[in-house]
């Protein structure tokens, strides 16, 4: 794309993200994605957090599930410390115009765009012809998601990096067609391979709520005593720690439990390594466990706290989509209007 393609309309910073309420959040969440999201509350910016069910159906969703799931995801970022005050959090399907733009953009993006997305292969598997056609058009969802509040900043990580460069296209797209300098072209912000959190059972895999294996991950709802005894078990080598970062590069589970106790501890590697460096891990993972147990146990309380009282997260959630839909609306609207549809509001 060249110089003059680009927008040059100043949009207002904006932070978006979507979260799958797919159930069961482990440490490797709140790392990856909650703690991140609460600390861009105390930036000086919008902050708007979506649960997205609405794409959560393009696969089978069991419906007691997905509605569980839905709200344990809320009581998860509340009890993390969302503040319903200063962020906006709600569910993807009581905000409409996502799914409105989302049509729009479907007559955008073209098919050719879709079918080299990595996701969709991945997900569709061998069996493309029996995927849903909302996962085929997953990504023009995630566009309209990000791009119905014009938001600029999209944390995510490193695997949705392709899905906002789509967003990006998009953007581009409906500008030049229709003339008009409208969408931003947002910028992803990737979460590092330091706030990765991977399996406690093996470090070259992810920790995932989908691994067989209980011991490889710490679940929000662990309790101290569940905690403390993954820690204990958790895979390491013979060595003592080393005293600086690169002598982790061949030793991912220990590099693993170095960058969860830097990431609970809101320290670099680097001083992690200065205070612990050369001790061996029967001293390593009791300090670490206390750690875990002192930051993860009131979240896991507060969240069962939530859970308790299911109406009062689904009225954090209305307020939400209300708000949501004062920035929606208008935007929606005005697409509407470029579009040559009559009747459109402004
Ligand atoms: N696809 C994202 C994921 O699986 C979730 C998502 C949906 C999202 N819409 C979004 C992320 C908009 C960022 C912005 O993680």
């Amino acid at each position: 794309m060249s110089e003059a393609d680009q927008p040059t309309t100043a949009f207002t910073p904006r932070v978006f993200s979507g979260i799958q309420p797919s159930g069961g959040l482990t440490l490797g969440n709140y790392l990856g994605a909650m703690k991140r999201f609460v600390d861009w509350q105390a930036r000086d910016i919008e902050t708007i957090y979506c649960m997205v069910d609405m794409h959560a159906i393009t696969v089978w969703q069991d419906p007691a599930a997905l509605t569980r799931q839905t709200r344990e995801l809320a009581a998860g970022y509340l009890a993390s410390g969302l503040d319903p005050a200063r962020s906006i959090l709600f569910n993807q399907s009581q905000v409409p115009e996502h799914a409105q733009l989302a049509w729009v953009f479907n007559c955008v993006a073209r098919m050719g765009w879709m079918q080299r997305m990595t996701q969709w292969k991945d997900k569709a598997g061998k069996n493309q012809q029996n995927a849903s056609l909302g996962l085929f058009a997953y990504p023009s969802l995630m566009a309209a998601d990000i791009l119905v509040y014009h938001a600029t900043h999209v944390p995510v990580g490193e695997d949705q990096k392709q899905h906002i460069e789509l967003t990006r296209d998009i953007a581009i797209k409906f500008n030049h067609d229709y003339g008009v300098d409208f969408f931003p072209v947002t910028e992803p912000v990737i979460e590092g391979a330091a706030t990765r959190v991977m399996s406690l059972r093996d470090g070259s895999k992810k920790m995932s709520k989908s691994d067989p294996s209980d011991a490889s991950r710490i679940n929000l709802t662990d309790d101290a005593d569940t905690i403390a005894q993954k820690i204990r078990k958790a895979k390491t080598d013979p060595e003592p720690l080393p005293s600086e970062a690169a002598g982790l590069a061949e030793r991912p589970e220990a590099r693993n439990l170095v960058n969860i106790f830097a990431a609970l501890s809101e320290q670099g590697v680097e001083q992690v390594l200065a205070e612990v460096g050369g001790k061996p891990f029967s001293e390593f993972k009791p300090m670490l466990a206390d750690l875990a147990v002192a930051k993860l146990s009131p979240i896991s309380s507060e969240m069962a706290r939530y859970m308790q009282d299911p109406a009062q997260i689904d009225a954090i959630l209305r307020d939400g989509a209300e708000r949501a839909r004062a920035i929606a609306e208008p935007i929606l609207h005005r697409t509407y209007e470029i579009v040559g549809m009559v009747g459109a509001r402004v």
